[in-house]
């Protein structure tokens, strides 16, 4: 049986991760926007595209909510991008409102499904889809923490000049600038970047992971970042459909872990076919624990701005 996967807003992200994942056979894909014609025509000419790739995914542009009804898997991606200069948080109010909408109309049509939610700020936006939803924590996954790590991948592997392959690295905390690279558990085939690179180099890195997000919208211009962003969420539904059990960093309800309660912070879960199937708590040192909290604070901020 094929899985369906709907993904709401038809823009930039929404449109690449359609296309990653039909690319990867993973889903026939339903691609949803309030705007009449784009995710008609973005569907219609990504499907003209499966006899040249050879996929046999079915891809369906729509404004009406019946056509998601009974998908596996829903994404979030609509909303407000950012502009040069904003950051995330100030898309609060106007976001708040549309993923509210939104997840009201999903769950309505989709009540089985997982919600893997993009929007920004991330955080604060997969606490209002976990509120407004009422489904289980499980079910309400936000992605930031695979990008984030990506980013910091991506840079170790041009200092280093070694294959992003070889590199695990991990970004706990919120999806904000407040975020928490943790190089300790950053390697290169199992080294420690510590054990290989100056704590100023690592600490220029870090910094530039954190910007990451910004220094892509201060070079397009209008809009945010697209392919990392969407193949990170890629990663996500390959690893629930596969139930791979796979370890990735995402933003999970918290109730107690880290010492957090209540909030959505992102932190190693373990990904497979029920969503979120466990919390991974790895040790952290004091500084590392501080600066987890400091990221817990600034998304508690936001979240108590619109009371979800
Ligand atoms: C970024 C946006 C998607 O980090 O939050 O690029």
């Amino acid at each position: 049986m094929k899985r369906k996967v709907t993904i709401v807003g038809s823009g930039n992200v929404g449109a690449t991760t359609a296309h990653w994942i039909v690319d990867k056979e993973l889903a026939d894909v339903v691609l949803i926007d309030i705007v009449d014609g784009v995710p008609q025509g973005k569907a219609l000419d990504l499907l003209q595209s499966g006899p040249i790739e050879g996929f046999d995914c079915g891809v369906v542009g729509t404004n009406k909510y019946e056509d998601t009804s009974d998908s596996d898997i829903v994404i979030i991606t609509a909303g407000l991008p950012r502009k040069p200069g904003m950051s995330r948080d100030d898309l609060l109010t106007k976001n708040y409102e549309i993923v509210k909408s939104v997840t009201e109309q999903i769950v309505q049509y989709s009540p089985q499904s997982i919600l893997i939610i993009v929007s920004n700020p991330l955080d604060a936006m997969v606490q209002t889809a976990y509120r407004i939803s009422g489904f289980p924590k499980n079910r309400v996954i936000g992605m930031a923490g695979i990008l984030d790590s990506a980013r910091f991948r991506t840079f170790i592997s041009q200092e280093l000049d070694v294959s992003v392959e070889n590199i695990h690295a991990f970004v706990l905390g919120g999806h904000g600038d407040t975020m928490v690279p943790l190089p300790r558990y950053s390697t290169v085939s199992g080294i420690p970047i510590t054990d290989l690179l100056s704590s100023e180099k690592i600490d220029a890195l870090v910094k530039r992971t954190a910007n990451g997000g910004a220094e892509i919208v201060g070079l397009l211009k209008t809009g945010s970042a697209f392919y990392a962003p969407s193949a990170a969420v890629t990663e996500m539904v390959e690893a629930i459909f596969k139930d791979k059990k796979k370890i990735l960093p995402c933003a999970a309800f918290l109730e107690g872990e880290y010492g957090i309660n209540g909030l959505f912070v992102g932190v190693p879960v373990k990904l497979g076919k029920n969503g979120i199937e466990e919390i991974i708590q790895i040790p952290l040192q004091p500084d590392e624990e501080k600066a987890l909290e400091k990221s817990a604070a600034a998304v508690k901020e936001l979240v108590e701005i619109i009371k979800v």
